[in-house]
């Protein structure tokens, strides 16, 4: 990270929590690891990214329908699932410091270090190594690259390393009142299997066709053998996933379809393209035939936000072997080839996964500015979010220009009618100028004032967040101005 951006993700961090967007969780008690508390303005800007991904996926596609399942689910959902054999990390210990780290990480940094230095030739060997190391799951291996490559641990400066072990990512605790064995439960690692389990009963209440969807949002819970960067990597998160079933043999054109559709999904928000990219993965899923990643260019480099997966039938399969329940579907419409119906067969899979918290993080760095708006005269700046104002935590502001002569009681008015449909904010503390500047601060888009020429003529003043510009209005005008600008049709069409 080059020091502008390293300082320009540290100011992002320190706004979050300075305008009550994203808090440490438990801080008084110094804080729990990778865990995190959405604040005031953090919660708003979340349920708005939440509606716009919804409205997007569910209300957008007559073939896709929404579910909340539960977060605890019958343990043998996850052997079926592979998780409980496969789902882990290759973790190492450092003797000295007993700090643990991923060994993949560990030769990852050093490829960065090698790359950055300009040993491009030590670099891409390396790559080469680890990625088949990863593949045929070589622990040894690993563990033979860091000695080779004098991997020292960053705390204790040794080489004093444990083997590589795998560790399992899943959380677990006890249900019910007696801790044997049996009662073992996971908090889930992802919420697609709550979409699998319930694919038929979806389908058959619905009475859903193929090819259709299942979507879900909600918390996942991942034991990460190390924190990094903010809310990228969390213990507890929240996904935004949706399974989308197809006719064996259409996944590919499928695919393709959901790939593009989910970048316009993001792009509709006014990102340049050029801070996107897609990432093919070599090193697949166990349940995957092919696999991208939607990358966003964040301040350490590109990272993954969302990821594309055709899922085959891998999960369905698992599931009718250890339920012992049909998974099939009956598929009505004649096939051309046979002129016969298609009949029964286990649907094959597109998933796509976002991650919420990223699509947060992201959405906060994108936004943020620090502009400098000194003039000859004098120096000034100011941080201002500029999100879309659909993700914007409160539409708009009302001020009352000074907290007599009526202003106020003016202003509550105008609020308590636009309040029905908008989540605004009331101020009349301090100089009109360092409030427009806290509401620059936390995104809000526009700032409605009540002078005195209000009182005769009915008419405020709009500052807008970007520009700085300010007009003259009708108050009687407010909720068509407010209205048109948080439309969700202007992202959703
Ligand atoms: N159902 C497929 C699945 O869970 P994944 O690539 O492991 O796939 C999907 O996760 C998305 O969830 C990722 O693209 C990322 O945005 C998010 N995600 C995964 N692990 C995370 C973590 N520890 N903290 C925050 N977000 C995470």
């Amino acid at each position: 990270m080059s020091k502008s951006t390293d300082e320009l993700f540290k100011n992002v961090i320190s706004h979050a929590k300075e305008y009550g967007f994203v808090f440490q969780s438990s801080e008084i008690y110094d804080g729990l690891s990778a865990v995190y508390d959405y604040g005031q303005f953090g919660s708003e800007l979340k349920n708005n990214i939440k509606t716009y991904w919804w409205k997007a996926m569910v209300q957008m596609h007559e073939n896709i329908v929404g579910i909340d399942s539960a977060i605890f689910m019958h343990p043998k959902i996850w052997e079926a699932s592979g998780h409980v054999a496969g789902f882990s990390d290759p973790m190492i210990d450092n003797k000295d410091s007993n700090k643990r780290y991923r060994a993949d990480q560990l030769l990852e940094d050093k490829i960065e270090r090698y790359k950055k230095d300009g040993k491009t030739d030590k670099a891409e060997l390396l790559q080469e190594e680890l990625d088949e190391a990863l593949k045929m799951e070589n622990l040894v291996g690993l563990k033979d690259l860091i000695l080779a490559h004098e991997i020292a641990d960053p705390v204790s400066g040794t080489r004093n390393w444990t083997d590589v072990r795998q560790f399992n990512l899943m959380f677990s605790t006890q249900m019910g009142a007696v801790a044997d064995d049996a009662d073992v439960v996971y908090l889930r690692p992802e919420t697609a299997q709550g979409i699998f389990v319930n694919y038929l009963n979806v389908q058959k209440s619905g009475r859903m066709k193929i090819p259709f969807g299942i979507a879900q949002i909600g918390k996942a819970f991942r034991n990460e053998v190390i924190a990094r960067q903010f809310i990228i990597r969390m213990r507890e998160f929240e996904q935004m996933e949706m399974q989308f079933f197809v006719r064996p043999g259409t996944q590919k054109e499928w695919f393709e379809k959901w790939k593009k559709t989910r970048l316009e999904w993001h792009l509709a928000l006014g990102t340049a393209p050029k801070k996107y990219r897609y990432h093919e993965h070599t090193k697949l899923a166990h349940y995957a035939d092919a696999a991208y990643d939607i990358e966003f260019d964040f301040p350490f480099g590109f990272k993954e936000v969302e990821g594309i997966h055709s899922r085959t039938d891998f999960d369905l399969s698992q599931h009718q072997k250890f339920s012992n329940k049909k998974m099939q579907y009956f598929d009505p419409e004649i096939d051309p080839a046979t002129e016969k119906p298609y009949g029964n067969y286990i649907p094959y899979v597109i998933e796509t996964s976002i991650g919420l918290d990223r699509m947060f993080l992201l959405t906060m760095i994108n936004a943020f500015e620090e502009e400098d708006l000194s003039t000859e005269e004098k120096q000034d700046s100011r941080t201002v979010l500029r999100l879309h104002p659909c993700l914007a935590p409160v539409k708009a502001a009302i001020f009352p220009l000074i907290k007599k002569d009526g202003l106020p009681e003016k202003a509550r008015e105008i609020m308590d009618k636009l309040k029905l449909d908008f989540n605004l904010q009331y101020e009349e503390k301090d100089a009109i100028g360092k409030r427009y500047r806290r509401q620059d601060a936390i995104g809000t888009p526009i700032c409605i004032t009540v002078d005195h020429q209000t009182l005769e003529d009915n008419t405020v003043t709009i500052r807008y967040r970007d520009t700085m510009k300010q007009e003259r209005v009708d108050a009687r005008e407010l909720e068509k101005i407010l209205g048109d600008m948080v439309s969700w049709k202007n992202l959703l069409a």
